[in-house]
């Protein structure tokens, strides 16, 4: 949930790379920031509450250098966002600092121990014990490394831990179950949450396993297992470019981001079909790769649940049966076990807490996971690895990464229904096809400005309600997802079908009802929603491509996308809905990128 970054190398800019790459973790929490850097045998601190500028600003009134450095970025758990509670969080003689991502179970226990014994807590967080264990090992005489694994030995709960310890040139850091990953430069090392926070310093990364214990120097680092025995790491070049990860042109990521679809979306297909064979390939899954598999099993949290619905309706279609669960519900009471099962997490960080207790908690044949992000938790946890090649996303609001998981199960549904049903499905060249065209068709959908006008349109809604079926009703869901966290009005997606169950009750003139159209055969009954709509006074957009009839006599305004494969107009009425949610919030001013309240990676 928070954002941890350490920098150790011979020139004395650590502050500014720290910054820096506070910067580019910002996505992860952004209730306050702080530094420390090593100054002889003390630490310097500098922390606010508030976004990194306001850390920026105490930099600039009370300047700190040094060579070795931790950095952190907040979203709170523990205590509200105040400067006491902002990370670094020292020990009671200020030789200790310690940034930290996760949750301390134990800390009540173990604070109280630690102020028995005379220390002073300054802070509500359970973070703040860390720093007081080392302190009390060092006392008793312990090397700086051997109080840090002291005090990780101590600690219950979820943590991605970093410290310095002044007079040392040294970073002592150690991961459970909190990402955290080395960026390995020549003469400066690295360690972060993510690999953004370096990239512009370092593309050679090493991730860490959970019960890693690494000492970081100047020159390299060394690793120990949970069982304190010499482990190596393997450092690997991330393919991402720095560019990749700052706001260039934009005002904003997210609209950075929705731009990027058509190059996201042609790393996800490119190479992974043959369209005119009807074939996938798919690296790692080779024919016969899901030979047994009887059932799938689809776990996700939000955007990415809804890409997981999105998924079981492709995979239904092609025969296989499937069914989209949310992580944290599939976690709570997995399905017996019967052979033959699949479990796909979906998750763009491979970091969300609930997806890794569900595919932990799943009692299935085989697991696997489709992420956007190389050695991130999930991908440890699961027996494959299907890699979703959106590039990084900053924005707190999930898009690019959406439209490239659902390409990517697009192509996984066809090379499972392969296996499973032991043929191609009838029309599986028009469909890869339509894949591959995908990214021209978003180029189309991004330089319309048809979105925005809508959005001004309806500008003094009272509420904003979203319908679909089959993928249009995971693109309703998904439609107001986007809308409400960065409106922060009131939206909500259902079935077509459902309205008449009860939300029709809700539908007024102030209540706009975007309906997604799947240009198919159930296009007819989604018409007849709309027409019921509109007979009580509710304003439709009907978002569609051209194979849909009669929509200028049932909605009020149209949002169209090209023409395409069925299964995919889903793909490119959400970029439409994404783009009304985006102009929405700007004209309403809100913090777009960064949505109170959220973070990007919900780890805890
Ligand atoms: C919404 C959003 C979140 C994430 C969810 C799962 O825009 O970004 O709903 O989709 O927290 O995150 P991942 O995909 O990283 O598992």
């Amino acid at each position: 949930m928070c954002g941890i970054v350490a920098r150790i190398g011979e020139s004395d800019d650590a502050v500014e790379e720290l910054v820096a790459g506070l910067d580019n973790l910002e996505y992860r929490g952004y209730d306050s920031a702080g530094v420390a850097v090593q100054s002889g045998c003390d630490v310097d601190v500098r922390k606010r509450a508030g976004g990194i500028d306001g850390l920026r600003n105490a930099l600039a009134t009370d300047p700190a250098n040094g060579s070795v450095g931790i950095g952190h970025t907040r979203w709170s758990t523990h205590g509200p966002p105040t400067d006491d509670n902002a990370h670094p969080h020292t020990d009671c003689g200020g030789g200790v600092a310690v940034v930290h991502n996760g949750i301390i179970e134990n800390y009540q226990e173990l604070r109280s121990e630690l102020s028995r014994a005379g220390h002073v807590f300054e802070s509500d967080t359970d973070t703040e014990v860390i720093p007081h264990l080392i302190e009390s090992a060092v006392a008793d005489g312990a090397a700086p490394a051997t109080a840090f694994r002291a005090a990780v030995d101590r600690i219950e709960g979820s943590y991605a831990v970093a410290a310095v310890v002044g007079g040392r040139e040294a970073v002592y850091a150690a991961r459970k179950d909190s990402p955290l990953v080395v960026g390995a430069g020549d003469s400066t090392q690295y360690l972060a949450s993510d690999v953004p926070a370096f990239l512009e310093f370092t593309d050679r990364v090493a991730y860490l396993e959970d019960g890693d214990v690494v000492r970081v120097t100047p020159t390299g680092f060394t690793v120990t297992d949970e069982r304190g025995e010499r482990v190596r790491r393997a450092t690997e070049t991330v393919e991402w470019d720095p560019k990749d990860t700052g706001k260039g042109e934009y005002e904003h990521y997210m609209l950075k981001e929705i731009s990027e679809q058509p190059t996201a979306l042609g790393r996800s297909v490119s190479g992974r079909t043959d369209s005119a064979r009807g074939e996938v390939t798919l690296d790692g899954f080779p024919p016969g790769a899901f030979d047994g598999i009887e059932r799938v099993h689809l776990v996700a949290m939000g955007t990415s649940y809804h890409a997981a619905m999105y998924t079981e309706s492709l995979l239904a279609r092609r025969g296989v049966p499937a069914r989209a669960y949310m992580s944290s519900e599939y976690a709570g009471s997995p399905p017996p076990e019967e052979d033959g099962t699949l479990v796909i997490a979906i998750s763009q960080s491979g970091e969300t807490a609930d997806t890794i207790a569900a595919v932990r908690a799943a009692r299935a044949e085989r697991t696997m996971v489709a992420t956007n992000v190389v050695g991130s938790s999930l991908t440890r946890e699961c027996d494959d690895t299907l890699l979703v090649r959106a590039g990084p996303e900053i924005g707190v609001a999930a898009t690019k990464s959406f439209s490239s998981q659902v390409a990517t199960l697009s192509l996984l549904s066809e090379r499972i229904r392969r296996d499973v049903i032991g043929e191609p499905s009838p029309d599986a060249e028009e469909f890869l096809s339509a894949l591959t065209d995908l990214p021209d068709h978003v180029r189309q959908v991004v330089e319309s400005d048809a979105a925005e006008r809508v959005a001004d349109a309806f500008a003094d809604s009272e509420s904003y309600f979203f319908i679909g079926r089959g993928p249009g009703h995971a693109v309703a869901l998904e439609g107001a997802l986007k809308f409400k966290e960065i409106t922060y009005e009131h939206a909500e997606g259902f079935t077509a079908a459902e309205l008449k169950h009860g939300p029709l009750a809700l539908v007024t003139e102030e209540t706009p009802v975007f309906a997604v159209f799947n240009g198919g055969a159930d296009d007819t009954e989604t018409l007849g929603n709309a027409t019921e709509i509109r007979a009580r006074g509710g304003p439709v957009v009907a978002v569609a491509s051209g194979e849909t009839p009669d929509l200028e006599e049932t909605a009020d305004r149209v949002l169209s996308v090209p023409s395409t494969h069925p299964e995919l107009v889903g793909v490119l009425a959400n970029v439409q809905l994404q783009l009304v949610a985006y102009h929405a919030a700007k004209r309403r001013g809100r913090s777009i990128d960064k949505p109170r309240n959220l973070a990007k990676s919900v780890t805890v």
